[in-house]
């Protein structure tokens, strides 16, 4: 079989995981994973079926089942999340669906439903992968290994950025909140927890531009995929 190199790129929600996993795979032309996706895609999916968040059995089967196509961007269009046929792209992102996301990933039956669905992504020429164990659990030989952070203020600040054009009524002391919880419950759970892998190089990105993250991301590829 034919494996393809990988670069996993972890770390708290808001750290510029998506952004920057995003510029690293369009600039070297590789495939790109959202893994966090996939579990919002579950938590979204049990809203729709009215599946309570822990009826673990029916988490499973639905994460096992989930019909979803991620729609690669071409030309002017943007990346797409079909889910049973509908565009969810902007559905998962919610706050709401975040949490519920975090929730579901603590389930270990979950996690193992979702395993080989994001293996699948790795193929040639490359895939950059982006969620809280690439690099610990779901490709534990990747190439390369980044553990991105930065201040859970300047997390929530980054967010509330994000939100504030389409939700006026977003308040900065809620997020900063949520995504302290959202912390506690991803480094505290007992199946893959959030941690940066014995090898991952850490990246501090409080003060640093999206620019200027990519620039150290790449630099760190290109000196571990040149050995
Ligand atoms: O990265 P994102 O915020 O989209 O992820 C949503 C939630 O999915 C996270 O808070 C985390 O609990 C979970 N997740 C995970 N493992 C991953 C990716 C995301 O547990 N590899």
């Amino acid at each position: 079989m034919v494996t393809a190199p990988v670069i996993a790129i972890d770390g708290p929600s808001g750290a510029g995981k998506g952004t920057v996993s995003q510029q690293v795979a369009q600039r070297l032309g590789w495939h790109f994973l959202d893994s966090g996706a996939l579990y919002r895609l579950v938590a979204l999916a049990a809203r729709n079926h009215g599946i309570a968040l822990d009826n673990v059995e029916a988490l499973r089967t639905l994460a096992a089942h989930l019909d979803v196509q991620f729609r690669v961007a071409e030309g002017d269009g943007q990346p797409g999340v079909i889910l049973e046929g509908e565009d969810v792209s902007g559905a998962i992102r919610s706050e709401e669906i975040g949490n519920a996301a975090s929730r579901v990933a603590a389930l270990p039956a979950v996690r193992a439903a979702l395993l080989e669905r994001q293996r699948a992504f790795r193929v040639p020429p490359g895939l950059v992968a982006d969620g809280r164990d690439m690099g610990t659990v779901v490709f534990p030989d990747a190439e390369v290994k980044i553990f991105l952070v930065a201040d859970a203020a300047e997390r929530a600040r980054r967010r509330y950025l994000q939100l504030k054009g389409g939700d006026p009524d977003v308040r900065l002391e809620d997020l900063l909140r949520e995504i302290t919880e959202r912390d506690r419950r991803d480094t505290e759970r007992s199946v893959a927890p959030l941690k940066p892998a014995a090898d991952a190089v850490t990246i501090d990105t409080t003060s640093l531009g999206v620019d200027q993250v990519v620039e150290r991301v790449m630099a760190v590829c290109e000196e571990r995929l040149a050995q």
